[in-house]
């Protein structure tokens, strides 16, 4: 961490701040420059945040130069992690596809859609039982009925579950359904809910928030990861930007960058992001060109009578050209589809 003072800073303002990084057990080097003085700390960050030492009058700013995320960085472990759910790899040289309904509607359904997601190449089946809809009116997801009808297409087709829990309170619940435990966009920062889904010791798939930074997104990851839960995939589902001709924006460079700062996997939901289904195989391309670990994608056998995300879901009539991007474009780029 490095202190900059202000030209004006008073020395005995300097001096305390020496006195209070010793009192944490730090050491401050203090190097005086013609206009400015600057102090540079060495020891426990953590410790030296809780001096409040922006408060101190005189500080101009104060720089980390350590990130704040000890744990999901790749400062600490350079080597990308590979996460196995129920023994599918996500990361590393794969190329994962997760693919079913946004939410679980019927039995027949959900099956229907499995299968449609098994023929496109998908080796981890998605669906939500617990809805996090905008409105109070919406379907809000068929509850503990929708995670055993999940649990019945797992046995049926043989695919792992990956289904989003929304309250801390029901993450024994699901978790005793689920093969991985998605955070949504809308809860990133539910910390409660991070910490239970750390204590589950199931995968995660950690959604980025909408409005969320890259750097609060790994802290979010962070608060699973410190519950000694490392099992964590990071998900860029598309930010709130201007634009509003799709309806998130998907911000590709935030795999490369999240690739880079943390050794998580990282996956792509171009559906979500788009928001709608003829943009879904485009932002596909674009997520294995820049090298995510995988895809999470809407399927929906009639998507005229979805009761959540109709307009992005991809039909039985796009599933050809899905196999063809999951299969023909991930060599390109080191992977093969898992
Ligand atoms: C995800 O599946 C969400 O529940 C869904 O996209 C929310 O959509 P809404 O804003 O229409 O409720
Ligand atoms: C979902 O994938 O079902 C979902 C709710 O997505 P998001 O949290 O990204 O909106």
């Amino acid at each position: 961490m490095v202190i900059v003072m202000a030209p004006d800073a008073p020395s005995d303002t300097i001096d305390s701040i020496v006195d209070l990084v010793a009192s944490v057990g730090g050491e401050a080097y203090v190097t005086r420059g013609v206009s400015r003085t600057i102090i540079g700390l060495v020891g426990d960050v953590e410790r030296f945040e809780t001096l409040n030492l922006r408060a101190l009058p005189g500080v101009a700013d104060i720089l980390r130069i350590s990130t704040p995320y000890k744990l999901v960085s790749r400062e600490n472990t350079t080597e990308r992690s590979v996460v196995q759910v129920a023994g599918v790899p996500i990361g590393g040289d794969h190329m994962t596809l997760i693919a079913g309904p946004c939410a679980v509607e019927t039995p027949e359904q959900t099956l229907e859609a499995a299968l449609m997601a098994k023929r496109a190449g998908a080796a981890l089946l998605r669906g939500g039982a617990y809805k996090p809809r905008t409105s109070p009116y919406a379907f809000q997801g068929l509850g503990e009925t929708g995670l055993k009808i999940l649990s019945d297409v797992r046995a049926e087709t043989g695919l792992p579950i990956v289904t989003e829990v929304v309250d801390a309170s029901d993450v024994e619940l699901v978790a005793s359904y689920a093969d991985m435990l998605q955070i949504g966009t809308r809860n990133m920062q539910n910390f409660a809910l991070l910490q239970a889904v750390g204590d589950a010791g199931k995968p995660v798939l950690l959604k980025r928030g909408m409005s969320s930074t890259i750097e609060e997104w790994l802290m979010a990851a962070e608060y699973i990861a410190q519950r000694g839960n490392l099992n964590i995939v990071l998900c860029e589902r598309g930010i709130r930007t201007f634009e509003k001709a799709t309806r998130n924006t998907l911000d590709v460079s935030a795999v490369a960058v999240a690739q880079r700062l943390s050794h998580l996997p990282v996956v792509v939901d171009p559906s979500h992001s788009g928001g709608k289904r003829e943009l879904v195989l485009p932002l596909s391309r674009a997520a294995i060109a820049v090298g995510a670990d995988g895809l999470i994608v809407d399927v929906h056998p009639a998507p005229e009578t979805a009761l959540c995300d109709g307009p992005q879901a991809l039909t039985h009539a796009d599933l050809a050209e899905l196999a063809h991007v999951v299969t023909a474009l991930p060599p390109l780029v080191g992977r093969t589809l898992t």
